[in-house]
């Protein structure tokens, strides 16, 4: 998509449609009488009626009564002002495309007059409005030859700045937000290919291609090194699929002075059958999402680069298909991890800690200051905490708090659960130094205590993204399918670490 900035009087200036944002209350009436001075008293009289009120998500569309200026204007609304958040305008901006797509209109301008979100700037107003305009108008078209929809995506938007100070500012908001809504983008794009074509292999390359491209260092581990390396864990899953593993490493290095790194790691299982403990058929296929976490890293890596963030991190992403065959494991195998501890595989269908051991173990040698991991690791995340927040949990309070904030300010939103040492009674094993399950109680708790033994070395936070990786329906923002979750509550964290704005 196309996206201006330019100075110009919003109701003089030549669209088919124009944008405006709309709070429930205190719309001044010097706004009202110049929309209607050029609506025909349209927008009062929709006020009057109480067909629109500026509540949240409400839309009012309206054809001009002049024949100059916008053809249209697209009234949306973003509730109480001195409740609304960036959040709620990015929410508001996706409402927007969600109109424009539906009748078909493909340009707009976008007005910021009359919108004041609080302790918000106006640069930060522009890029929360392009976010949302570019991560509605997102569409997988890979394997579309003929879908009538693909046409109505959005092809221009011209953002429009009151004064001609304003413009450097503004453009310096949608540049942002186009390359923290690439690695979005990137993000949902390795989440909704199908696992026929997504082997760890095709991962491997996506990542290495992405990382050549914006002058990231990427090498790959492959099935030989990671034998010599002693990943038995990692290889344990990997080994009932025809399709070999990789431990894929990025490295951004955006502060020259040589700081230590912070690490991310991301599940990066590129389908999950279950494996001998087989799964249920019924929703199988989303189990593609799967490698969620690892898209997430993956994204925000290039964010990161693109957006030049002066601090130094590594990326690993362990990826492997998860397959029953005559060589997969089977419930009852002992795996000797990287770290050397030994791990009783009770259920092969609790992969994903099984490689993140391994993953988490490996990262020890880039003496990180912290580690991230992020991973679609429980379904019983799903029954805690539903669609609406990733749980995180961790050894390091601060750094727990910090992901926290990051995450109210972006929208994407966490919520801590506990890790008490009790927890980790429910996975002592009878044969080996732990296993893999602890039933069903705290099953999202338990499998953080496993991951725990893991990453011991280091401060460390993890993400359990199980019920974010997968918008099931589609809503404002998100259409159905993978989410790219986790990109943009990374950057804002590691916005805030790196102590820029
Ligand atoms: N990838 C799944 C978790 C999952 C489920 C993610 C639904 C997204 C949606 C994970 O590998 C898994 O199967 N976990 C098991 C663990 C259990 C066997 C201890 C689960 O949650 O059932
Ligand atoms: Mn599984
Ligand atoms: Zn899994």
């Amino acid at each position: 998509m196309n996206i201006l900035v330019k100075t110009a009087d919003s109701t003089a200036i030549t669209t088919p449609c124009l944008v405006f944002f709309m709070p429930e209350d205190r719309i001044s009436s010097q706004f009202l009488s110049l929309l209607d001075e050029h609506f025909g008293k349209l927008v009062t009289a929709a006020q009057r009626n109480n067909e629109f009120r500026g509540r949240q998500a409400e839309t009012l569309l309206l054809h001009a009564a002049c024949t100059t200026g916008p053809s249209r204007i697209l009234l949306v609304g973003i509730g109480k002002a001195n409740a609304a958040s960036l959040d709620t305008l990015r929410q508001a901006a996706g409402c927007a495309v969600a109109v424009l797509k539906q009748k078909n209109i493909s340009k707009a301008a976008v007005s910021q007059s009359g919108l004041s979100i609080q302790r918000a700037t106006e640069e930060q107003q522009a890029q929360a409005i392009t976010e949302g305009i570019l991560l509605a108008n997102y569409q997988y078209l890979r394997y579309q030859n003929s879908n009538p929809d693909t046409s109505k995506a959005l092809k221009q938007i011209v953002l429009l700045a009151a004064k001609a100070q304003n413009l450097s500012l503004l453009r310096r908001g949608t540049d942002k937000a186009q390359a923290i809504c690439a690695g979005v983008h990137l993000a949902r794009d390795l989440v909704n290919a199908p696992g026929n074509l997504k082997s760890p292999e095709f991962l491997a390359m996506q990542a290495v291609a992405m990382a050549e491209q914006n002058g990231i260092k990427a090498h790959l581990l492959d099935q030989a090194r990671l034998q010599q390396l002693g990943c038995g864990a990692l290889l344990g899953v990997a080994q009932g699929s025809a399709r070999p593993p990789y431990l894929i490493v990025l490295e951004y290095t955006g502060d020259q002075t040589g700081t230590a790194p912070l690490a991310l790691v991301g599940k990066g299982v590129t389908f999950d059958t279950g494996g001998i403990s087989l799964k249920p058929a019924d929703k199988m296929d989303e189990m593609k999402m799967d490698m969620g976490g690892a898209a997430a890293v993956i994204g925000t890596m290039l964010a990161a680069a693109r957006l030049e963030i002066p601090i130094n991190l590594v990326a690993v992403v362990p990826a492997v298909e998860n397959m029953p065959s005559g060589n997969a494991i089977r419930p009852g195998d002992i795996l000797t991890s990287l770290s050397g501890k030994t791990i009783e595989v009770l259920n092969t269908d609790a992969e994903g800690r099984l490689i993140l051991a391994d993953a988490l173990t490996y990262v020890e040698r880039y003496k990180p200051r912290a580690v991230i991991d992020l991973a679609t690791l429980t379904g019983a995340c799903i029954i805690a905490l539903g669609n609406q927040a990733a749980a995180i949990l961790g050894n390091d309070d601060k750094l727990i708090d910090k992901l926290l904030k990051a995450g109210q300010r972006s929208g994407e939103r966490l919520w801590q659960l506990p890790l008490w040492a009790e927890y980790a009674d429910q996975i002592k094993s009878d044969f080996a130094d732990v296993k893999n399950t602890g039933g069903r109680p705290a099953g999202t708790i338990t499998a953080a205590a496993f991951l725990q033994k893991f990453a011991d070395q280091y401060n460390w936070a993890h993400l359990d993204i199980a019920g974010m990786a997968w918008e099931d329906k589609g809503k404002a923002g998100i259409p159905r399918g993978g989410s790219g979750f986790g990109v943009r509550l990374l950057i804002d964290y590691l916005l805030a670490e790196a102590g820029v704005k």
